[in-house]
């Protein structure tokens, strides 16, 4: 039984997040997706609504588990006996902050093995950042998320 941790703030949950699960759910037996509280960003949605938001988005994705966890990533990884850490990786931009996360993982527990998964090139250029600004200043963000997002990110923002 091979588990899975795919972490992250998921502020909103999108479309390239949920290509990444589904990848991640052909590879192992048990995806846990985990949700970080992240004191460094300040985030639009709660704890509670990016782990609702993407309950419902990937709701499709068969024995998915969403959870939200605080302090160390290795240790949630450890309390869940997990084998590996998924991150998507979308461009040469994102290597060198990934780099660093899954060494530093790796040199608090030298078990931890991170996988690093592409999303299709369509969601490579989504990030949950940018998804918020275009929804802030009105742009349609329908091809972007999950249809749960884009009403709960126009209800928030109205
Ligand atoms: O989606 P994000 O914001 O890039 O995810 C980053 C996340 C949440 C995976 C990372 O900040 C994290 O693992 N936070 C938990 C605290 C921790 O373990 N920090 C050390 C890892 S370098």
């Amino acid at each position: 039984m091979k588990t899975a941790i795919y972490p992250g703030s998921f502020d909103p949950v999108h479309n390239g997040h949920i290509d990444v699960i589904e990848r991640a759910a052909k590879l192992c037996d048990r995806i846990i997706v985990a949700v970080a509280e992240n004191h460094a960003k300040s985030e639009l949605f709660s704890m509670e609504e990016r782990v609702e938001l993407i309950r419902e988005a990937a709701s499709h994705i068969a024995g998915l588990e969403v959870r939200s966890f605080t302090g160390l990533l290795v240790n949630f990884v450890r309390q869940e006996r997990a084998e590996a850490v998924i991150r998507g990786l979308r461009a040469v931009s994102d290597f060198e902050y990934e780099f660093q996360m899954a060494l530093m993982n790796r040199s608090l527990d030298e078990n931890l093995e991170t996988i690093f998964l592409v999303p299709s090139q369509e969601n490579t250029y989504l990030s949950s950042r940018i998804v918020k600004e275009v929804a802030r200043f009105g742009g349609d963000i329908a091809g972007f998320v999950p249809s749960v997002v884009a009403d709960a990110l126009a209800a928030k923002l109205k």
